[in-house]
């Protein structure tokens, strides 16, 4: 008998979306991009750990607020999904009406906040306090959104009076209601989340939350959540202020492009054996398990 294929409805650089009717399957592969580029190598299980690792988040975040997940076994997914190349990796999802603001994070100050912080003391609008360092630990998480741009244009930073009538557009009457949950939600994750990752040796610096409404019109958290693709983590061991941080999982692999600049982007395999370390590492770190 023979299965019937599915094409992704959407291939990102690393990601894959399927169409299941109701529901969606999101796959992480194992493709990594560097500098927004996806590079040449797979890095194996890399797929594995940013799904699972996920799984971890929502299941910790239950009683915060409802998520997306439904399954990650694929034996509850079409038989198509019953391949090697599925296994660990997929996660069956519900179907969203995803509200169309990137929902950011900032504990720490770094990349573009900092870029901004030292030319206007702010960051997306919001004043902080003067003599912080680069990768200095702010002394409470901002909430930075940004509208998420159609296909081909950058994200936008907003502030959060233009989420609440970004929001209003396209959900009358529920732009203030849909603006403050997402803020107060993103916000309580993140401080959740950080909080225990630092207990475990990681910093997360900052990250990205998506949410949609299910059929009820209640938020529910989407998209994947607090992975190193969608988040900054940095060692907790060796942080200093002053400088830039070494990327918790990229860091060999951006040392090793930044100083072969011959390079066709792929990389040794020796640096792509120490990058799935450092993955297999930060699930071993956050979740205390090996992944199986
Ligand atoms: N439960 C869900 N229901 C519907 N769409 C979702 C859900 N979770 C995430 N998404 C959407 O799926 C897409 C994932 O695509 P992604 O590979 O991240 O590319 P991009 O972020 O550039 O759109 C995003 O548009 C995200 O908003
Ligand atoms: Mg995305």
């Amino acid at each position: 008998m023979s299965v019937r294929e599915i094409k992704p409805v959407k291939e990102g650089k690393v990601r894959e979306i399927y169409d299941n009717g109701e529901s969606l399957i999101m796959v992480a592969t194992d493709r990594i991009s560097c500098f927004d580029v996806i590079l040449k190598n797979e890095v194996t299980k890399k797929g594995a750990v940013l799904t699972q690792m996920s799984k971890f988040w929502f299941d910790m975040t239950e009683d915060i607020l409802p998520n997306h997940m439904i399954s990650v076994d694929v034996r509850d997914m079409p038989e198509y999904f019953r391949q090697d190349k599925f296994n660990g990796n997929s996660m069956l999802c519900k179907k969203l009406e995803m509200l169309p603001v990137e929902c950011i994070v900032r504990g720490y100050i770094t990349g573009s906040g900092w870029a901004s912080y030292q030319k206007t003391g702010k960051v997306c609008g919001i004043q902080l306090l003067e003599g912080l360092k680069e990768s200095d630990k702010l002394p409470e998480p901002v909430y930075t959104p940004s509208t998420k741009a159609e296909i081909g244009d950058h994200d936008e930073n907003i502030s959060y009076a233009e989420s609440v009538e970004y929001l209003e557009k396209r959900f009358p009457g529920k732009g203030e209601e849909y603006a403050s949950k997402l803020r107060d939600y993103s916000l309580t994750l993140y401080k959740k989340c950080a909080e225990y990752a630092l207990s475990r040796g990681i910093i997360i610096a900052d990250t990205k939350f998506e949410f949609g409404l299910d059929e009820k019109g209640n938020i529910v958290i989407g998209d994947e959540m607090l992975t190193p693709d969608s988040s900054r983590f940095w060692p907790a061991e060796g942080y200093e202020p002053g400088h830039g941080q070494p990327s918790f999982d990229k860091q060999f692999a951006r040392d090793w492009l930044k100083a072969n600049t011959e390079h066709d982007w792929t990389l040794p395999q020796e640096i792509v054996d120490k990058t799935i370390e450092k993955y297999l590492q930060a699930y071993k770190l956050l979740t205390g398990k090996e992944l199986v």
